[in-house]
């Protein structure tokens, strides 16, 4: 019998830009002959976490109108200008998001990760990214530190490069320029 898909399953978006990308969107990953994967060589893993599918109708005031796949292409365009390729992952599943983290281990350069709520709680994404050799950048729209006292805790920052928040939609172009100067240097 055919297994069922769980619902919601991150959706897995590549997003190339740059020379000869010519911007096109994949939803399955490019294919070498006999099936085996061609991935380009320094992949940017872009993590969403709950509720941020949402964008652009919830609480505009503090998130802005802009929708994810506006972030999401903004960032792309930025990875492009260096040489990067985005591949995005939403998930509201805090599973989800961990196992896209396993799966960018050896295979995804850098790490730029909006985690949401989970951000403040979740140690399974914080295990999840210690165990990733690569760079990470914690990005939040809003200035976390000056909202609830709740948001001021991070369980992501101990195992980040660093953070960027409060900058609204800028920070997804900071965070791909932040994570191309660190890969540069390496
Ligand atoms: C957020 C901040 C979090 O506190 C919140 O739960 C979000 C969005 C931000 O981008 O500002 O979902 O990560």
């Amino acid at each position: 019998m055919a297994r069922e898909e769980p619902p919601n399953r991150p959706e897995l978006t590549v997003v190339r830009e740059g020379p000869g990308a010519e911007g096109q969107e994949k939803t399955e990953r490019p294919q070498r002959e006999g099936g085996t994967e061609e991935l380009p060589e320094r992949v940017v893993l872009l993590l969403s976490g709950p509720n941020l599918n949402l964008l652009g109708q919830r609480q505009p005031e503090i998130y802005g109108r802009d929708t994810l796949a506006d972030h999401v292409q903004r960032a792309a365009m930025a990875a492009g200008q260096y040489g990067l390729a985005l591949e995005h992952v939403q998930s509201d599943y805090e599973g989800a998001l961990v196992e896209a983290v396993h799966g960018a281990r050896g295979r995804a350069a850098a790490i730029v990760v909006n985690p949401g709520a989970l951000g403040h709680y979740s140690w399974s994404l914080h295990d999840a990214l210690a165990a990733f050799e690569g760079p990470i950048v914690e990005l939040h729209l809003s200035n976390t530190g000056r909202r609830e006292a709740w948001r001021k805790t991070s369980v992501v920052t101990p195992v980040a490069t660093g953070v960027i928040a409060g900058f609204g939609g800028d920070g997804y172009r900071l965070a791909v320029e932040a994570v191309a100067a660190i890969l540069r240097r390496r």
